[in-house]
């Protein structure tokens, strides 16, 4: 109650100060250790059932039987560079031989297992602590096994743990040259999103308010979205040591710590996966403070997909925008908004798995700049892929439909415009 009134005042005079005094529910608990998903569960029952519905829990677990989804009893091993892999279980528990760092052939045992929905990679410990992934990575689609390359360079704890892990203390002993590694939860849990939570375990009932990070208090939209950002990038910090922001907790500046390093297509937008923050920032969502959780459910499966939307396809988009029935919106019976301005042109586990954050439609007319598909693909034809859709074709659409725009006639007439165009279409065919 007395914190109540006391951080009631900070703010009425902040508004009267140079610097804003911000409650804990909106800065970074730098005190506060974290305690593990199992402490929350206590008061916020329905919230934990609720996340563990989603995927985040699920990235990093023990090799159970359960867990596993990899085939390592028949389709259980693969060539590379005339080396042969080979997966395998034995009362219940899970190996890879392959060949090691020192070029000789090895028996590692499988410790956790990384993923599975699209695809699953496999953890082994080294004697010294070291946590490496293995070389061998299954590929949930086509139900098959691939090479990763250069597998014992990478080590776990700096390259992956913190976006992995919840609460990592990599705990590194110079002396001896050993991990003792631990964390507070094996995926992305409560305090991943929440930060450390003890003083909120240990504030009075009464007082539990404003005693852990919400991410929707935190009053700037860009730093809040941080806290998706932290995880949904791609960069280093520590001058490259780690692969993930170190340091980082909910609430905190992510730019100040991180340099991102995007995979790009020629035109700006993402080409691989965990890149959506960086997508996001470039959109006008970003600018008007449209942030991940008002389309995405933080601690619920979506109704409708495993991506947590909070409505399904173009549902989501109408629930905030009107759009007429007419130019370039009025192409198509039925407007899939996704489709135009989230193409689906990043690569995950597969080519095209994973949608563009940037929400721009992305014209025909750069993939003929790039120089074709493969090198930059475009909003059109991530749908219409047949051999007669070329780019220029679709390119030519979007004039026309434009021009008619601008020159206020009626906007389309589509049925014309349809036939008109499969008249192109075949008269170029036939020359
Ligand atoms: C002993 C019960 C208890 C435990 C354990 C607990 N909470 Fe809470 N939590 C509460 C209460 C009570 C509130 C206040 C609810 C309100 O005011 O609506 C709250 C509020 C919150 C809020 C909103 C804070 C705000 O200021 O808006 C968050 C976020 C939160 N809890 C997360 C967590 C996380 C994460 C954990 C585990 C680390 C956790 N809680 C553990 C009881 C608990
Ligand atoms: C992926 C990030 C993420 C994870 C993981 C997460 N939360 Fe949240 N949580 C949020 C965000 C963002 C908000 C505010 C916006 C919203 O409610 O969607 C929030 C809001 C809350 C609130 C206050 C609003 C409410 O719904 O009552 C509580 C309490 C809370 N979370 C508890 C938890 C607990 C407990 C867990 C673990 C079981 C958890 N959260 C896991 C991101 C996360
Ligand atoms: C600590 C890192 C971390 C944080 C913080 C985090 N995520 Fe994630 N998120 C992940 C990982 C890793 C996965 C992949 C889970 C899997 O495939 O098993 C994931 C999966 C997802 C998915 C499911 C789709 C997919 O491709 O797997 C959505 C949607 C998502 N996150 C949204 C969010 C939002 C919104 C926030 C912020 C409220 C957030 N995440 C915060 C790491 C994080
Ligand atoms: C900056 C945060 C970050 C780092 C560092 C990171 N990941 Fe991820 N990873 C994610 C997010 C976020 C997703 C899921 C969302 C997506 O795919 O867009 C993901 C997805 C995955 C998946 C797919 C899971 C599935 O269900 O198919 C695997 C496997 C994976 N990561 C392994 C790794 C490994 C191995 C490393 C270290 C070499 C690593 N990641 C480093 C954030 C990260
Ligand atoms: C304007 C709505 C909107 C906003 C804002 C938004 N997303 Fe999404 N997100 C979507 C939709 C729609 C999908 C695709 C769902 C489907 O295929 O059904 C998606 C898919 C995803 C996926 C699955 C992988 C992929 O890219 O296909 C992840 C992960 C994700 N979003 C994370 C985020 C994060 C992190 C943020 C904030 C930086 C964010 N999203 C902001 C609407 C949004
Ligand atoms: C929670 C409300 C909300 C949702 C959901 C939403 N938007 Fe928006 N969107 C806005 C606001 C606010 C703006 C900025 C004002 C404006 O330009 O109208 C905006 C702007 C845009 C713009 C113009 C962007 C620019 O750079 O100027 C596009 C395109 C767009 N949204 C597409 C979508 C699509 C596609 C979806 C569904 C995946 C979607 N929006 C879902 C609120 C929303
Ligand atoms: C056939 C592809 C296509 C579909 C489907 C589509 N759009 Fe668009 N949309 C466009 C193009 C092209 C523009 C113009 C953008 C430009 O010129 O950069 C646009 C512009 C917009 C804008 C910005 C308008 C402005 O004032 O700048 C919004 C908002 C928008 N669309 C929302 C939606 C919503 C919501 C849906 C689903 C009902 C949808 N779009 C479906 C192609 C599409
Ligand atoms: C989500 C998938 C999808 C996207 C993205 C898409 N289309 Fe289509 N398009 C279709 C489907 C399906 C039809 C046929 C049914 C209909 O009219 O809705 C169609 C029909 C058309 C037609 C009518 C063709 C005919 O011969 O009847 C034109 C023209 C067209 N699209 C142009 C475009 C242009 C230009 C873009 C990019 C701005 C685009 N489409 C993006 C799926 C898509």
């Amino acid at each position: 109650m007395i914190r109540n009134i006391i951080l009631a005042t900070l703010i009425i005079c902040s508004q009267f100060l140079p610097t804003v005094n911000l409650s804990l529910a909106q800065a970074p608990n730098e005190k506060a250790t974290y305690v593990g998903a199992g402490k929350c569960k206590q008061c916020h029952k329905d919230i934990y059932k609720g996340w563990k519905s989603t995927m985040h829990p699920y990235k990093f677990q023990q090799a159970a039987p359960a867990n596993i989804v990899g085939d390592f009893s028949r389709n259980n091993s693969f060539e590379a560079d005339g080396e042969t892999t080979i997966m395998f279980e034995k009362n219940k528990e899970y190996f890879i031989t392959t060949t090691g760092p020192d070029n000789k052939e090895h028996t590692y045992k499988i410790g956790y297992v990384i993923g599975g929905f699209w695809k699953q990679l496999y953890v082994t410990e080294f004697s010294n602590g070291e946590l490496h992934i293995l070389p061998a990575m299954w590929i949930v689609e086509s139900q098959s096994w691939k090479e990763r390359k250069n597998w014992s360079k990478a080590i776990y704890q700096y390259s992956c743990s913190g976006c992995h892990n919840t609460g990592t203390q990599i705990n590194f002993d110079k002396s001896s040259e050993t991990f003792k590694t631990t964390w507070s939860d094996m995926g992305v849990a409560c305090e991943a999103c929440h930060g450390p939570g003890s003083n909120h375990l240990n504030a009075e009932e009464d007082d539990k308010s404003g005693t852990i990070v919400n991410p929707a208090k935190i009053p700037d939209p860009r730093r809040a979205a941080m806290v998706c950002g932290s995880c949904h990038t791609r960069g280093s910090s520590g001058e490259g040591k780690y692969g993930y922001p170190s340091g980082y907790k909910p609430g905190g500046q992510l730019n100040f710590m991180f340099s991102e390093k995007p995979k790009l297509h020629p035109d700006d937008s993402s080409r691989a996966n965990r890149q959506e923050y960086i997508d996001w920032k470039k959109s006008g969502h970003a600018r008007e403070g449209i942030v991940c959780w008002d389309c995405h459910y933080t601690h619920r499966k979506g109704n409708s997909n495993k991506y947590q939307t909070k409505l399904p396809g173009s549902s989501l988009c109408r629930s905030c925008h009107e759009v007429e029935n007419k130019g370039v919106h009025g192409i198509h019976s039925v407007n899939s908004c996704v489709g135009c301005h989230m193409s689906p042109i990043g690569k995950r586990a597969a080519k095209g798995d994973v949608h563009s954050h940037q929400f721009k439609v992305i014209s025909p007319k750069e993939t003929i700049d790039a120089g074709g598909y493969e090198k930059q693909p475009n909003s059109c034809n991530a749908c219409h892929y047949h051999k007669n859709d070329k780019p220029e074709d679709m390119l030519n659409v979007l004039k026309k439909v434009k021009t008619f725009g601008k020159t206020g006639r009626c906007l389309i007439d589509r049925p014309n415009l349809n036939k008109a165009d499969s008249a192109d279409a075949k008269k170029r065919a036939a020359d």
